[in-house]
């Protein structure tokens, strides 16, 4: 097989939409894995906290579009001037049936959101303020309404960056509380050079593991008491 057939190959199983980077935007790469990850959880609802200028709110929509992932909505969290602004300057974004874009001071705008939809979460990115609280809080919101076995994408996770420490400390701390499983991507400990971005993938357990051990603790308990009243009753008889 030569490399054009393989290319073909490749293209027939991911279509990535044209990319332009921007700085304070998630890099190419980042996408890549985005959208890899897009592919595994055919999303029916994503969240995004920190839209900017909708690079990536807009990569995710033409993602979707392109690999025919079906019905998907993706809602994406920013201050109102910045949506506003962003509503006002670029057409793509009015009126795009994929597309919310919500304004509001996040966490709450998040909170109430979510309420108000009711709907389960498929995949998140958390890119907004970039301090230790935000990122938690963050966390904790998305988490009572993301489906087990799905992805939160936290960006500029970067160990060792001391602009950067109240993400890993959010990132891990939560992680840890509610059994995800973490993958730091880019890591920094990995080798020398500069780091020039990093992130963390989050998956949220399977409810299947946590429903099975519970059971098992249940059953081992039942199995306890049954087991000691059998014994009772065989002692009183004797
Ligand atoms: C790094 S940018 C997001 C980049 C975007 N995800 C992308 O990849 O293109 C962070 C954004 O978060 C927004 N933000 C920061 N704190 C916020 C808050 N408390 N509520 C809502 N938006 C906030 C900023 O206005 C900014 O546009």
């Amino acid at each position: 097989m030569n490399s054009k057939q393989t290319n073909k190959l490749f293209e027939e199983i991911v279509k990535y939409p044209g990319m332009t980077h921007q700085s304070g935007s998630i890099g190419f790469i980042e996408k890549m894995i985005i959208g890899q990850l897009l592919l595994i959880s055919q999303p029916k609802l994503i969240i995004e906290t920190g839209t900017f200028h909708g690079q990536t709110t807009r990569f995710l929509a033409d993602f979707i579009s392109l690999n025919n992932l079906g019905e998907c909505r993706i809602a994406s969290f920013d201050l109102p001037n910045v949506i506003n602004e962003l509503t006002e300057t670029n057409s793509y974004f009015k009126n795009n049936p994929k597309i919310e874009l919500v304004q509001g001071w996040l966490p709450q705008s998040l909170k109430d959101y979510l309420k108000q939809t009711n709907k389960p979460v498929n995949f998140a990115i958390v890119d907004a303020q970039h301090s230790y609280n935000a990122v938690i809080k963050e966390l904790n919101i998305i988490h009572l309404w993301l489906k087990a076995g799905c992805y939160i994408f936290c960006h500029d996770y970067r160990e060792n960056d001391p602009n950067y420490e109240g993400v890993v400390f959010a990132v891990d701390k939560f992680a840890k509380k509610n059994n995800y499983n973490i993958l730091p991507l880019n890591s920094s400990t990995l080798n020398d050079e500069e780091v020039v971005w990093g992130a963390a993938l989050l998956r949220k357990p399977l409810r299947k593991r946590q429903f099975s051990k519970g059971l098992f603790y249940q059953f081992h308990m039942i199995y306890s008491l049954m087991t000691a009243t059998i014994k009772n009753l065989y002692d009183t008889n004797k």
